[in-house]
Order: structure tokens, then C-alpha cells, then sequence
């Protein structure tokens, strides 16, 4: 009843630009919605044209999955520093039919001539700029691939419809936001380096797109148009294939027409968990998410966060001990569990959480050179972007797709108009060097063909009753799991609405560094507590953006889109077959 009360007083404030946002083709390029209501379905997305085509489709007839597919590709013209086609994701699809959830797993994948030391210089060192910004640093992508396996599977709509929005997009062009005209001109040294990306990005000359102006992809558009003709073999086979192999051959390239033909999607059942009287779903590995989420929500159950209260120093002492534990089993144990056994049941035992609960004190601060991964007990046997969707039929889908680093590797397949990604550089290139996102792993996340590397994305889905009452999710590499975490908490502990939840100031600790990262926002007092406590604390960047979706009791849906990253969207379904925000 609160809970409701509070949704209508946050969201009555937005209303007056959400009001009566009548979609239609033209409408996009409109400013960004951030936070909107809906009761037919609700898309939120990094970018409000993203979050426009998904309802577009939804108002069509279509599921969330066509919606997911639809503004992934759209995603892939209008958000180039993430949203791809050359790169990857994860994707969580609640079906409403069958009450259940699978992950459909679409990672990078090593190609089959990576080897583990591929990233070392004659030293022995990680060489960072091959590991982040070369043709090597790039994986399979499996985008292409995992947005036509859910389509197949569970899409309603014709493939070639999803397409169709990105196509335009590309060939007509999208308004440069202030955003992404800053973006450019802060990275033309990335995007600069080959002479695709300088013709995409930049203008005949070298000069810079200013704000409102059209940005125009016709080589992306060809590119979709072929995906749209021939499925996946337009992009694993064929011309769009051709040119990615020659772009490999401009130098330390190693995708194959063999890894092109031979990547392959997967789907599991979503990796579970429960937290006071909520189901957690979240994304099995080679996502490190869903498992640590869970191993976290496990231990904060022993904890009555609702008594210290948000954003007190004692509740932050409390997540940020949980965070660490987390983050060093995360170094030890977690791979792609093709190649490694992952003791996934173990580390989202409640038992195990206990023992960790155990060993955080109120107050105490154990310093993260006294804390190893945990060991199990035996073996056992056998620049990302993230968009949540809910549709009329009561399906709900969560998604994360990165190019990793912003824009990727930074290299265009010249001719094909799409940016690769970097994927590689999320393997650990030598054991507990740290990765850009200064994550550190050992064997079980080594550089080996046909691997996936380990991710930090992590779509998840909140449950009550085996209905689907929060979708949550964000790009930040190794900082998404602490932010989705606190999505949650603020969700069920602090029975905020998706508003607050999602805009609360965050904290991260990833157990190495140690050191206690705050948004800013916290109190000075809290501050100075928690620096009296013994933490190493910074305060300052920001870095992820939880795109995320609310369905509330008497069926009404609530999209917010964070507003840490400019020009994300929510938009929302207020009659069943028009995308207009109530
Ligand atoms: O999969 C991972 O964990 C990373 N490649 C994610 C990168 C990311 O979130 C970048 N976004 N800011």
C-alpha cells in the first residue's frame, strides 16, 4: 500500500512530459523519457529511440521477445557505443505460458586460434593495448545469432518487421544527441583508428557532429538488410562474412570463416535464488551475475537491513563485506563452465552464506588481504547496455549486450558498418593481473579457443508468487552486479518504487582493490563513519545505469530509465494497441 502510494506521488512528477507520447515513426529523435507508466507493456532501454521501437512492436502485436529483438537492433544504430552487432549479450525471457525462465546465452566467443598467453609481450607483461583496442582483442560475436535463436523460439512477429525500424534508422538517419556528439568528439582517438570509423563518425574532413544533426549508417543499413534477407548466414556467411575476415587481416586478427560458421547460442534455465519471500532469477555463467548476486542476496538475508535503514553507514558496511567475499570467490571460481566446473550450487547455497554472514561483524571491517576465496567442499559433478521489457501476454524479458569497453575495440569492419568488440580483454590474460575493469581472475577464466570469457552482466528478474514484479539490469563491467544488487534491495527491503530504486546513490567494493567506491550523494557523516571504520573510501564516478521495469499489484507497470547515462527511455503501453504513456 506504501509501496503504491509512493509510485503515484514519483511518478505523477514525470507525467507531464510523458503525457500522451504518441508513437509513430517520426516520433523518434523526441527528448528522452525517463520514467513513464503503462499497462499493456512497458520498454525501458539506454536509449528513448531503442525503448521507442521495442513499444512500436509491442503495440503491434508482438511479444517482448520481437520487442527485444527490435530495439536491439535499433540499439545497434543509435547507441554505437554499446548496442551492436558485433559484439554480445545475455538474454532472460520469462515465459508467462509456461511460468518459467530460461537465459539464452549469446557471449563472445574465443576464436579457435586464441591461445592463453596470446595477450603477453616478450616479458611476460599483459599488453593492454592488444588485450583492449586490437583486432585480437575481439571475440565471435554471437548477437546476430542470439537475437534470431529467441525470435525463432519464442518471437511471433515476421524477422524481417524487427528489423525493419534499425534499417531506417541507419539509412535515414538519427538525431545526434548532446550526449553522443560529446561522446564523439571526446573518443576520435578510439574511433579514429580505422578509416571506417572516421567516415561513420566523423564528417568528410574530420569534423564533428553537432547536436540535432542526422547521423546517417549506410553501410550498418546494408549489413541489417542482408540479417534481414538471410537470418544469421547474412552475417556468419556470405559478404558480411568476407568483410569481417579481411578486416582481421589488416593485422593481429583471428577470426575464421571456420568461428564465424561455427558460433553457436545456448539456453539454460535461468540460475535461482530466493530473498525474503522473493524468487531471484538471474543469468547462469559464464555471467558471474546471476550466481554472486544470489551469493549476496543470500548473505544480506542474515542482515536486517530494514532496521540500520538506506544508505547508513551500517547498512553499507554490511553490503560492502558481503560485496567482497563475493568478488574473491568470484576470482577463483568463476568461468565458462564448458571448460571449468563452476560449484554453482555451493556458492548460492544458504549454508555457505551463513558461514560468510558469520564472519561479518556489525562495525568490523575485515581488511581484503585477510579474505581468500572460499574453498567447496568437493568437487561437484556435473561498453554494455541493458534493456527490460514487459509485454500484454505477462512475458518479461531482460537483457545485456556489450561491445565491452566503450565503442569496443574502437575497429570498423570496413564495408560492414559495425564496430567490433573487445570481449577478449574480459578473460584474465595473465593469473591476478586485473583486467580494465580491474577485476582479477586466475585458471578457470584463461584465454582458450572457443572459450567464453567471464561476464559481469547481469539481467535479473524479481518474482512474488511466480509472477515477474521487478526486471532489473545494467552495463558498468565489473560494478553491474553490486548495482543490480542494490536494485533489488531497494526494491524488497526498502520497498522503494523502481524510481528511487534504480536512483538511490550506490556503493561498490570488488574486493581488490580494497577500496569502498560511493556514488556521490552519501552523507558527510555517513562518510566519515565509514572511513573511522577503516574503509579506504572514494567518492566520486558513477558507472552503471539500471534500466528497469516495476509491475505492481492491480497490473500497473512502471519503466525508469537511470538517468546516470543520458538519452535512455522509458515508454509504456496505456491502451493495448498504442504506444502512449498513461
Ligand atoms: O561482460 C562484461 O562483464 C563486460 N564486458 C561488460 C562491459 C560493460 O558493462 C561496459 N559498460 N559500461
Amino acid at each position: 500500500m506504501f509501496r503504491t502510494l509512493l509510485q503515484f506521488i514519483v511518478f505523477i512528477g514525470f507525467f507531464s512530459s510523458a503525457y500522451a507520447q504518441e508513437l509513430s515513426p517520426t516520433a523518434t529523435g523526441q527528448e528522452a523519457v525517463y520514467a513513464t507508466a503503462g499497462r499493456y507493456g512497458m520498454v525501458v532501454a539506454q536509449h528513448h529511440i531503442g525503448a521507442e521501437v521495442g513499444a512500436e512492436i509491442l503495440a503491434r502485436g508482438g511479444n517482448a521477445v520481437d520487442a527485444a529483438v527490435a530495439t536491439g537492433f535499433a540499439l545497434a544504430v543509435v547507441l554505437p557505443r554499446s548496442g551492436n552487432i558485433g559484439g554480445g549479450g545475455f538474454m532472460l525471457v520469462y515465459l508467462a505460458g509456461e511460468q518459467k525462465t530460461i537465459a539464452i546465452d549469446y557471449r563472445e566467443t574465443a576464436p579457435a586460434a586464441a591461445s592463453g598467453n596470446m595477450f603477453l609481450d616478450r616479458q611476460g607483461n599483459v599488453d593492454q593495448q592488444l588485450s583492449t583496442k586490437s583486432r585480437a582483442s575481439a571475440g565471435v560475436p554471437g548477437t546476430v545469432a542470439g537475437l534470431y535463436y529467441a525470435h525463432r523460439k519464442y518471437g511471433l512477429l515476421p524477422w524481417a518487421d524487427l528489423l525493419a525500424p534499425a534499417i531506417r534508422l541507419a539509412e535515414e538517419g538519427f538525431p545526434v544527441s548532446d550526449y553522443l556528439a560529446q561522446l564523439l568528439r571526446s573518443r576520435k582517438d578510439r574511433l579514429g583508428v580505422t578509416r571506417a570509423g572516421l567516415e561513420i563518425f566523423y564528417k568528410p574532413g574530420g569534423g564533428f557532429y553537432a547536436p540535432g544533426e542526422m547521423l546517417r549508417q549506410q553501410d550498418l543499413a546494408k549489413t541489417l538488410k542482408r540479417i534481414a534477407e538471410n537470418g544469421p548466414d547474412g552475417f556468419y556467411r556470405g559478404p558480411v562474412a568476407d568483410l569481417i575476415v579481411a578486416e582481421m587481416a589488416r593485422g593481429h586478427g583471428l577470426i575464421s570463416h571456420a568461428d564465424l560458421e561455427n558460433y553457436t547460442v545456448t539456453e539454460a534455465p535461468a540460475v535461482t535464488g530466493s530473498y525474503r519471500g522473493f524468487e531471484v532469477v538471474s543469468m547462469p555463467p559464464p555471467s558471474s551475475g546471476g550466481v554472486h548476486i544470489i551469493q549476496m542476496l543470500n548473505v544480506l538475508e542474515n542482515f536486517d537491513l530494514r532496521q540500520t535503514g538506506p544508505g547508513s553507514a551500517a547498512t553499507i558496511q554490511v553490503m560492502a563485506e558481503t560485496m567482497k567475499y563475493a568478488y574473491a570467490d568470484r576470482s577463483q571460481h568463476m568461468g565458462d563452465p564448458a571448460f571449468h566446473e563452476v560449484p554453482l550450487a555451493w556458492l548460492t547455497d544458504k549454508e555457505y552464506a551463513r558461514q560468510i554472514a558469520g564472519k561479518i561483524k556489525r562495525g568490523g571491517v575485515v581488511p581484503s588481504s585477510q579474505i581468500k576465496p572460499g574453498t567447496p567442499p568437493a568437487p561437484e559433478s556435473p561498453e554494455t547496455n541493458h534493456y527490460s521489457i514487459v509485454d500484454k501476454y505477462g512475458n518479461a524479458v531482460s537483457t545485456s549486450t556489450t561491445l565491452n569497453l566503450t565503442f569496443g575495440s574502437g575497429i570498423v569492419v570496413a564495408g560492414a558498418g559495425f564496430l567490433l568488440n573487445n570481449e577478449m580483454d574480459d578473460f584474465s590474460a595473465k593469473p591476478g593481473v586485473p583486467n580494465a575493469y580491474g577485476l582479477t581472475g586466475g585458471a578457470a577464466n584463461a584465454i582458450e579457443p572457443g572459450k567464453r570469457p567471464l561476464s559481469s552482466m547481469s539481467p535479473a528478474i524479481v518474482l512474488k508468487d511466480g509472477k515477474p514484479v521487478f526486471i532489473t539490469g545494467s552495463p558498468g563491467g565489473g560494478r553491474i552486479l553490486t548495482a543490480v544488487l542494490q536494485s533489488i534491495v531497494n526494491f524488497i527491503d526498502f520497498e522503494n518504487s523502481v524510481g528511487p530504486a534504480v536512483q538511490s546513490p550506490r556503493i561498490h567494493h570488488q574486493w581488490l582493490p580494497d577500496v569502498l567506491f560511493l556514488e556521490p550523494g552519501f552523507s558527510p557523516e555517513t562518510i566519515i563513519k565509514l572511513r573511522q571504520a577503516g574503509y579506504t573510501v572514494k567518492v566520486g564516478q558513477v558507472f552503471t545505469a539500471v534500466e528497469a521495469i516495476e509491475i505492481a499489484p492491480g497490473g500497473w507497470i512502471y519503466g525508469y530509465a537511470d538517468p546516470r547515462r543520458a538519452d535512455g527511455g522509458a515508454v509504456g503501453l496505456c491502451v493495448e494497441d498504442m504506444a502512449v504513456a498513461c
